[in-house]
């Protein structure tokens, strides 16, 4: 019985204190997963994990098969995913670095597969968004930054942009009128598809950057690798730390 998935986002494409005991490779109704499953025991818990953009960090935001991504996690047969998600951060306090729970998200993708609902159908079905994330999953997160005394954003909105391009200066001033407090290219359809599927569903957002115009200057590809490689290690603990207690 597998406790809980992981999805690996920009910069967690391992988790490496994970003891892995077998690696899947599941073929899905809907093409391939960005990999083979790793299955593992991380701090006596069973876990699933899947690096979203491949192991060699390969497939662009556009291009994941999100659905195959989660219909494997499903196949799995586990009810609990924590994904993580690089963002670049628009809300003032979200500087490079920081990490989010996000409680909200605005779709801006287009183009992508983002429903299993599509044919075959016995019914018409409309899944309630109301909430996009698992208020269950959302307290594990926070209650584990509290105790690992690591410092996280409790709430923002994820504004989900098409991507791979990051955003013009007026793209995020757009985005900051409507609300969005980060701006990421993964979190939809993401959090879509696991709710259609019912899995209780968080993310943790590790800011990167600051949006495009809000830094400065240009956006700089080797900037971003380097806050989150430094962001990792706090992202690491909260994980571990969340697992244990799950
Ligand atoms: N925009 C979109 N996606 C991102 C960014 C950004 O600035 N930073 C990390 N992922």
């Amino acid at each position: 019985m597998v406790d809980l998935a992981i999805i690996g986002g920009t910069g967690l494409t391992s988790l490496k204190n994970l003891e892995i005991s077998h690696r899947e490779v599941v073929h899905t109704p809907y093409g391939e997963p960005s990999g083979a499953l790793t299955f593992g025991s991380l701090c006596g818990r069973e876990v699933v994990f899947i690096a979203r953009h491949g192991y060699g960090h390969t497939i662009p935001p556009h291009m994941v098969n999100y659905r195959a991504n989660l219909w494997a996690l499903k196949h799995a047969d586990v009810s609990r995913v924590i994904a993580i998600c690089a963002v670049g951060g628009i809300r003032k306090d979200l500087l490079p670095g920081a990490l989010i729970i996000p409680d909200q998200i605005i779709d801006y993708t287009w183009s992508r597969n983002h429903t299993f609902f599509e044919k075959d159908l016995a019914h018409v079905t409309h899944i309630d968004f109301t909430e996009p994330y698992c208020g269950e999953m959302r307290s594990a997160l926070i209650d584990a930054a509290q105790r690992a005394q690591i410092s996280v954003a409790t709430e923002g909105t994820y504004g989900a942009t098409q991507g791979p391009r990051l955003e013009s200066a007026a793209e995020i001033n757009r985005l900051e009128r409507d609300g969005c407090d980060m701006v990421g290219m993964t979190g939809m359809p993401e959090a879509a598809l696991a709710q259609e599927l019912e899995f209780c569903y968080a993310v943790c957002a590790v800011c990167a950057n600051w949006a495009a115009g809000r830094g400065g200057g240009p956006i700089d590809m080797a900037d971003i690798k380097a806050n989150l490689s430094r962001s990792m290690a706090q992202v690491r603990l909260l994980l571990e730390e969340a697992i244990a207690h799950c």
